[in-house]
């Protein structure tokens, strides 16, 4: 994605003293970048504040990886929002989480318009509470037309569940005779996941030092390198997303070749 060199330079002025713009080749930033934002309780927990309140800091650091994400000319922004297994946290959690997804994707709205983002979504939404499945159809609708970067929230989402799914819509369809069993390669069954038509995301983040895929993207990240920081998500800022960047930039990939 073409980027405003002016408004990148200005983005990553005031650089800490171990990372700077300059430690990045911008011409080979991965086209597609996945974060596991883990730790919000426990930031939360060490600042002896409320579950809930580390969530409320999630969101910020959240907007600040959107905007990184465009000024460092990413294609695709994915993130892991909500797992098929979340639902098995307190029902008052579930239900902030819930609220705060609805109420920050409005409010978040101008930014996408602004710069030019388009929103998708990864997970079974037609389980989601009415207030957040609306708004994320109005965030879909309105920003179906912008052509900048790709941001996918992954919610209700679980790796297991989208390739059983994508079995079940391949066996109908063959079933139906719309699909010839032979005719099934790795293309075909990439084109029924959530992630149809994206590029595999070549960088994969997780913040809080957990070393686990946690039911996320497990076809999709066969070959993507992994990034593990112990940064809890709501310390996760454009310093943090730029060291992340420059670790993937110094790594080998051989993609089971030689180089
Ligand atoms: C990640 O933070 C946010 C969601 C899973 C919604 P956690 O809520 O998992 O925070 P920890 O891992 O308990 O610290
Ligand atoms: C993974 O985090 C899911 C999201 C970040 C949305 P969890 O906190 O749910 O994962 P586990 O339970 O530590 O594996
Ligand atoms: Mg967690």
């Amino acid at each position: 994605m073409l980027i405003n060199q002016e408004k990148t330079t200005a983005y990553f002025a005031d650089a800490p003293a171990d990372i700077a713009l300059s430690d990045v080749d911008l011409t080979r930033v991965p086209r597609h970048v996945s974060i596991i934002m883990d730790g919000n309780g426990r930031w939360a927990q060490a600042r002896g504040l409320d579950r809930s309140q580390g969530h409320v800091a999630g969101v910020d650091a959240l907007r600040e990886a959107v905007t990184t994400s465009v000024r460092l000319g990413l294609d695709v922004l994915s993130v892991y929002a909500f797992s098929t297994e979340n639902w098995k946290r307190p029902q008052r959690e579930v239900n902030l989480l819930m609220h705060l997804f609805a109420t920050t994707l409005v409010k978040e709205l101008p930014l996408f318009h602004q710069e030019n983002v388009r929103l998708r979504f990864f997970g079974d939404l037609t389980a989601l509470p009415k207030e957040t499945f609306d708004v994320f159809r109005q965030g879909l609708d309105e920003t179906a037309d912008h052509d900048g970067m790709t941001f996918a929230l992954a919610v209700n989402y679980g790796s297991r569940a989208e390739i059983v799914r994508a079995a079940r819509d391949l066996a109908a369809q063959a079933v139906a005779g719309e699909v010839d069993p032979a005719s099934i390669d790795a293309d075909l069954f990439a084109s029924q996941l959530y992630t149809e038509g994206l590029p595999d995301p070549e960088l994969l983040i997780r913040t809080s030092g957990e070393l686990r895929l946690s039911n996320y993207l497990l076809w999709q990240l066969a070959y993507t390198e992994f990034y593990v920081t112990d940064t809890f998500w709501p310390d996760f800022d454009k310093w943090e997303f730029l060291r992340a960047i420059a670790a993937f930039q110094g790594r080998s990939r051989r993609f089971g070749g030689v180089v």
